[in-house]
Formats: C-alpha cells, structure tokens, sequence
C-alpha cells in the first residue's frame, strides 16, 4: 500500500476535479475495489449504477462490454476506460450479423442475449441479461422457446432451471470454461469441508459440483450470510481477495483464474484516463438507441 498509496490519492483528487464516478466491477484487483472505486458490483449492479449517476464522467473499471453499456444508458456523459483493448472471450463470439442469421433461421423465437456482448450485438436482440437475472429474463417473456446467447454454458445452466426450451450459441468465458468437474472433486477430497461456489458461466458438470452457483456479487453474498469456514470461489482471482478483508474468519481456497482482459486495467491506467480524459468509448447514437431498448427492458424488470 505505501507505494501506491500516492496514486490512489492523485486518483481520489482527480476525480473530484473532474466529477467523475469510478464503476469497478467485482474482479478489479484490491487497490481499485477498496481504493478508489465508488461503486462496486456485478454486471448487473453496474448497469443499474450507470442510470443513477449523477458524474458528468464514468470512469469504467472492468471490460470494454461494460463501458459500452454504460455509454447506452448515459448518452450524453464522457464514459472513458482505463485500457481500450480490455476485451471479452463472450463479446467476441457473435457478431451483429450472425444475430441476423439466427433470427432468420429461428422466425418469432426472442432473442435474449447476455450482457456480455458488444452493443451491436445488442441492438439486434429483444432483451439483455446478466448472470444475476437470465433466468427471470427468459420467463418474462412468456414463450415457450428462447435464444439465449452467447454463452452455451449459461445456457445450459438456466436451462436447468426452466421449462422454457433454451437456444444457445457456442460462445464460452476464457476464464470459466477451464475449471473442471473432476478438480473440483479432487480437491473435495483433499478439503472435505469446503463449500464450493461457481459462476454460472463455468460448464454444468462444474455447475453440478458446487453448493451455490450465482453471479459475481451473488457468491460474495452467500459468503457473508454463510460465513463458510472455508470457501473455494470457481471464478476470477481477485474476487477472493476483494471479499477477503470483510469475511476475516473465511479461508479461501484456490484454484482460481485470472481474466486477462480485467487485469488490464491498472490503477496508473486509471489515473492517466483521468488526467488525459482517455479512452473515450463511444457507440453510434442509432446503435446505441436499439441496444438502449434492450438493455433497459432487463432493468425495467422487477427484481
Ligand atoms: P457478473 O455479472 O456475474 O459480474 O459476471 C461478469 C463476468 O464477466 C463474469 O465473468
Ligand atoms: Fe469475459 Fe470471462 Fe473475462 Fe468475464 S471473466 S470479462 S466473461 S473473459
């Protein structure tokens, strides 16, 4: 902390000078979730958090799908991003014309796509969703079968858990497709108390070996009401160390995996995006008045 300690301070004053809010998804690193983040949460949260603010700039602590859908939300706000490149293994599976194609393909079927995508992609869909809230999304729609895109293991996920016929896309998380059901049992062996906790973008056989599964802020909220004695969080690095300093008496257990695109955004990143006022996201205005329906529609919902 001494090093960085100047740089979280220079961050902290800038963003007063500047009426600034910094949005930090779950998966920053500690510095920038208890250092310099106003708001923390999971996609859903952030999305939430974006129509609330009242900044005239957003700086966005997370990956470049999410600077998108702030700037759908807050057209006229400055919505900068730490690392241009932060991209995403889900938002780069699907394009805006291959949702075209399925459309063709799937006449009347809805399109419901994750959040994780690029705003194009959501321009062309009915609704959005997140991991917090797929399975009340598809329902809502009250058809017998859906598009839910681009994660094939959500899908197979929320599937689970419906009876509406769920259509999916072969897109995968980088980050969660590489656990494994058989290292988790392993491990099971080896620590026979520990509670298990994924994300639902891992496959359902990793799924199926969890206690819980949820979004990211739903897994940080099962560890503070369950208060397990140890945990093993199956998702990104940083999560772990976020939630460690609140749950003092919780043991968390590794594996883990880093997301290559979150750890791109660093804390000197954020203070050169304040000082310099880079990089500006931007979506064409007519893009981003289709995607804005979508993604309004998802917050609309009742939760
Ligand atoms: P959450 O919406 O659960 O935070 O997930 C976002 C994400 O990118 C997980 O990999
Ligand atoms: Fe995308 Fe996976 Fe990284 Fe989340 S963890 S940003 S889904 S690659």
């Amino acid at each position: 902390w001494p090093a960085i300690a100047p740089i979280v301070h220079a961050i902290n004053v800038l963003k007063k000078e500047r009426n600034a809010v910094i949005l930090a998804h779950n998966y920053m690193t500690p510095e920038i979730y208890h250092g310099v983040a106003d708001v923390v949460g999971d996609s859903l949260q952030l999305a939430r958090e974006a129509t609330k603010s009242e900044a005239d700039v957003i700086v966005q602590c997370g990956v470049h799908f999410m600077a998108e859908t702030s700037k759908i939300l807050n057209p006229d706000k400055t919505v900068l991003i730490p690392d241009i490149k932060a991209g995403c293994s889900l938002a780069e599976s699907i394009t805006a014309a291959d949702v075209r194609e399925l459309r063709r393909k799937h006449p009347g079927v809805p399109i419901v796509t994750y959040v994780n995508t690029s705003a194009d992609v959501k321009a062309e869909c009915d609704i959005c969703c997140t991991s917090a809230n797929a399975v009340q999304v598809v329902e809502s729609l009250g058809a017998p079968r859906v598009l839910l895109i681009p994660d094939q293991y959500l899908a197979a996920n929320v599937a689970r858990q419906t009876d509406v016929e769920i259509l999916t896309w072969a897109g995968a998380c980088e980050v969660h497709e590489r656990f494994t059901a058989e290292e988790l049992r392993e491990y099971r062996e080896i620590e026979p108390d520990v509670k298990i906790i994924a994300h639902p973008e891992c496959p359902p056989e990793v799924v199926d070996e969890a206690d819980f599964a949820g979004s990211t802020s739903g897994m940080i909220d099962w560890v503070k009401q369950n208060n397990p004695k140890k945990v093993m969080l199956v998702t990104e690095c940083s999560m772990a160390d976020n939630v460690a300093s609140e749950t003092p008496g919780v043991d968390y257990v590794r594996p883990c995996n880093l997301c290559p695109h979150m750890k791109r955004i660093t804390l000197s990143k954020i203070l050169d995006a304040l000082v310099e006022m880079k990089d500006e996201v931007l979506v064409d205005p007519e893009i981003a008045a289709r995607a804005r329906v979508s993604v309004e529609r998802m917050i609309n919902l009742k939760s």
